[in-house]
Order: C-alpha cells, then structure tokens, then sequence
C-alpha cells in the first residue's frame, strides 16, 4: 500500500517555511503551555511503559467516554488511546477496508479516508454537501451511495471544512443506512465539544454497534502536539484489531501525551477549558461574520460547531492563486485555499489560535487583496 500525497498535505508542506505574519482560518483554540499543568504533573513518574494498558491510560478512557456522553453506554474497554484522531481514523480504516471494498465518503470533507482508500485499492463514492442547504449532508444522497456492500462510511461531525452540525435526528437516519447495509460507520468528531448552534450531537459509538466514534484533544482544546486522541467502538474484535495494528506501528501511546491529556481532560479543567475556547471562537466568528457581510463579492456559511468555516470567492478568483499571492509579500498570510477540500473557488476561514495568529491584520489583508485583484 504505497500513501499518496493529498493536496491539502502538499500545500501546507510547501508553505511551512513562509513564515506568515497572521494566519485567517487556524483551527485549533489558543493552545495552552506546558506550565500550564506542570503543578499537577509527578516529577517522580517513570517514562517507562511497564505493567500499563496497551488501551491507554484507564482514567484517561473514563474522561474520553464522559465528554462525549457515553458513560453507562460504552464500556472503558471500547476506548483506545491513540496519536491523534488520525492515527485513530487510520487503524480503523486501514483493519476494516480492503482491495476492492466499497467506502463511501464525503465532499467536502477531511481528505484522510480518500487518500487511504485509494492507497488500499478500495473503490470510492463520494456523496456531496449542498453549499445551497448550508453544507448538509442529505441522507438520500447518502441512501444512494450505500449499498449492501459497502464496507465503510466516513463522515466528519461537525463537518471539516464546513462546520456544519448532523442533528441527532440526521444521525438516526444516517445510522439507519449504515445498518441496513451492514456497514461500518465512522463518524470523526475531532471539531466536536464548541458548538455555536444547538447541542453536541450524539456519538455513533453509543448509537449502532458497527459505530466507531473518533476524536482528541487538538482542536476544542488547542493541544495539537500532544497526539491524544482516541477510537470508540462496542466491536471488541475492532477495538483489538486497532491495538494489533498500532503494536505494529508505534507499539504503544507515549506517556506525555496520555498523562497531560487525562489532566486536561479531568472536568475541573475541561470545562473552563472549553468556556474560554467557546467566548473566544464566538468573539471571532461574530468578526467574521461581519468581515464577510462588508468584503464585496465575498459570502459564506456560518459554521454551526468547531472552529473552521468555508468562504466563496467572488467569481472568477481561483483559490490557489489567491492563497499563494496572500502569503507572499506585502500580505504575508496564511489561508487555506479550498482546491484543497476539492473546493477551488472557496478559502478557509477560522476562528481559533488567539492573539497570535493576528486575524485582524489578517482579515484586513485578505480585503486588501480582493480589493486589489485584476479579474
Ligand atoms: C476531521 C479531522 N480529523 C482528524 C484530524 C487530525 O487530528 P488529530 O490532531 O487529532 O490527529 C484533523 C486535523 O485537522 C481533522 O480536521
């Protein structure tokens, strides 16, 4: 199985040493400092790996089932630590899918399952969100797509770029297709946890036995870097078949990340965690709205979770050429064009990585640039 490049990897590959005075579209919350929990942290903890749990850390599963409603519903042992909800979404999809298997995916959506698929020889649909229905997934198109062979659906909750939120009565139907089909289902909600429209939707995990629910700490709390996140499903055989395929990879979590992830997982802490991310995200999302509603020719969907968005450009503007032409100087900011969600005529805007990112003086370069464009 030979892993192609994305796009999406491509751009930020070829842009990491740009160094950009602002950054319009981070999509993590304002990332905390190791200070931050080095009170709470045990100089006299050893970094071996001796005598613990090839599931990670059983505290640091207890917390991963309460924030996302599951306690009472999954069990400790249909939790797995991994690095990162990609290291999670690559276990699962990697140990369920084969040559030949049907996937069916979403657009747009995060690249990771196309571009493993592809490298495993599966065979690919993708079912489109509707810009004009504020990005939803309409579950006939999906009905269409599933067939009784359909091995896996991948789907993001809240949505990576759109933002857009499935509802408990969406999921219920989504979950209906999966199983008449006798399909996995695997919804990844590393954006889950600031939503901005309603309530938290449920996990699959709780919801259908062929569920797999993903997730971490990156995105709502801002700890990108310490590769936590985690797998949820009640298939013991699943479950066993990710930790089989992880001891053949990295063998085991590394400590760090699954000791400050339980600290910053505890409810003492994740709670004014979360509340900062939420005032923050919604402080910015109310200036993007605005940006948007003044900058001529620009529109775009107010997400309704999480901290990324997708803008249309104003026709006839090609999102590479804008996004590379913005980083340059005198602009010097990063964005992310929407070629790399498949989407060439929208950029990504966000609301997340605090003073640092300077969205203001970003947004201003962005205007600045529209403003300056010869169509
Ligand atoms: C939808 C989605 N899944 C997974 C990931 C990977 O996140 P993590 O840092 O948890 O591995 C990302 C990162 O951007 C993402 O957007």
């Amino acid at each position: 199985m030979k892993v192609r490049i994305h796009k999406l990897f491509q751009y930020l590959l070829e842009t990491t040493e740009a160094e950009p005075e602002a950054i319009v579209g981070f999509s993590l919350a304002t990332p905390p400092k190791l200070g931050d929990f080095l009170a709470d942290l045990d100089p006299e903890m050893p970094l071996d790996w001796n005598n613990r749990s090839f599931r990670g850390l059983p505290e640091l599963r207890g917390h991963v089932l309460a924030q996302a409603g599951l306690e009472g519903i999954c069990a400790p042992d249909d939790v797995l630590i991994t690095a990162g909800a990609a290291e999670a979404n690559y276990l699962a999809i990697r140990q369920l899918v084969g040559p030949g298997d049907h996937m069916v995916i979403e657009s747009p959506g995060w690249p990771q399952a196309a571009v493993l698929g592809q490298a495993i020889g599966a065979h690919i649909t993708t079912v489109s969100r509707d810009e004009a229905q504020g990005w939803s997934l309409a579950p006939d198109r999906l009905a269409q797509a599933v067939t009784p062979g359909t091995r896996l659906i991948f789907l993001t909750n809240p949505n990576n770029p759109t933002g857009r939120m499935m509802t408990s009565d969406e999921l219920a139907e989504v979950v209906a297709i999966a199983r008449n089909a006798g399909a996995w289902l695997l919804v990844d909600e590393v954006y889950a946890g600031l939503e901005w429209e309603g309530v938290r939707a449920p996990s699959v995990a709780g919801l259908y036995e062929r569920g797999i629910t993903t997730g971490s700490v990156s995105k709502a709390l801002g700890l990108q870097g310490l590769r936590t996140g985690w797998l949820i499903c009640r298939d013991p055989e699943l479950v066993m078949d990710a930790v089989i395929l992880r001891e053949n990879g990295s063998e085991i979590m590394n400590i760090m990340g699954e000791v400050i992830g339980e600290l910053a997982l505890r409810p003492e802490r994740l709670a004014p965690a979360l509340a900062r991310a939420r005032a923050e995200g919604l402080a910015n999302l109310a200036r993007l709205d605005a940006f948007v509603a003044a900058t001529p020719g620009l529109d775009w969907v107010r997400p309704q979770a999480g901290l990324i968005g997708l803008a249309r450009l104003p026709e006839g503007i090609d999102s590479d050429d804008f996004a590379r032409r913005l980083l340059a100087p005198p602009w010097r900011t990063f964005l992310l064009p929407g070629s790399a969600y498949g989407q060439p005529g929208h950029i990504r805007l966000g609301v997340g990585g605090g003073a640092s990112v300077r969205l203001e003086d970003g947004l201003t370069r962005v205007a600045a640039l529209l403003a300056a464009w010869d169509r």
